[in-house]
């Protein structure tokens, strides 16, 4: 695998830790500020409906500095919290914090066998072993498309049923879009394709699919059944 340019994730997670906030367009048109893009989709979208309360449990990819896990173990101490991210600033920010973190690569894949698989599946499969509410808030979106589907198909077989998926992706930012690679643009940037992964499956029950934050997001929640 090739080193990777962490440098704008760093020092994304630097500022946060500094007290910085995230941008989402409002339904209003206007730009506005939140603790974190979680917090947007849980709480002002009311994903956290659709949350597995019995399984007590959640795992983030792309857990930034886990302000979101923070702010909800406060409430739900005898919960367990897992975060996955790369950046060091991240991970150190989650242990800071006493949420469990790992460092890993989402977009690591290990070529060396006959078909190329996630270098961190196995790790990843312990972790969904048991029920879980599996957060992917804005982080699918700026992985390889290769890795993307690797990621899906491997979650969708490995999760326990009673798991809940929820994941959001910017699909119409045509500010980022100009910032963006554009071999992105296809796949999780094109409305409707993570959907398409769990749409045909008689596994999978979709709990919504909308289109929120003037629908500049595609916000998703599928549990497995
Ligand atoms: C836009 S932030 C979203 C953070 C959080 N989910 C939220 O709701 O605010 C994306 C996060 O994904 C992480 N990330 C991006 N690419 C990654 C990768 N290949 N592997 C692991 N984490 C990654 C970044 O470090 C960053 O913390």
């Amino acid at each position: 695998m090739e080193s990777r340019d962490l440098g704008f994730w760093e020092k994304y997670n630097a500022c946060l830790k500094t007290g910085a906030q995230v941008a989402v367009t409002g339904e209003d048109g206007q730009c506005k500020a939140a603790i974190s893009y979680t917090h947007v989709f849980l709480n002002e979208h009311k994903a956290s409906d659709f949350l597995n309360i019995e399984c007590k449990r959640i795992l983030q990819l792309g857990a930034s500095d886990g302000k979101f896990i923070a702010d909800y173990k406060q409430s739900h101490n005898d919960w367990t919290f897992v975060g996955y991210d790369y950046s060091k600033n991240a991970v150190d920010a989650l242990l800071k914090k006493g949420i469990e973190a790992r460092e890993v690569d989402l977009d690591a894949i290990d070529k060396s066998k006959d078909e190329p698989r996630l270098s961190y599946g196995e790790q990843i499969r312990e972790d969904i072993i048991n029920p879980v509410n599996i957060f992917m808030i804005r982080v699918l979106q700026h992985l390889e498309p290769s890795s993307v589907i690797l990621l899906l198909f491997h979650l969708i077989d490995c999760a326990a049923p009673g798991s809940v998926f929820f994941i959001a992706n910017n699909v119409d930012d045509e500010e980022e879009k100009k910032d963006d690679l554009e071999k992105k643009e296809m796949t999780v940037r094109t409305p409707g394709y993570v959907a398409s992964f769990f749409l045909p499956r008689t596994d999978m029950q979709v709990l919504m699919v909308s289109r929120v934050n003037l629908k500049t997001d595609e916000l998703l929640i599928i549990k497995k059944i």
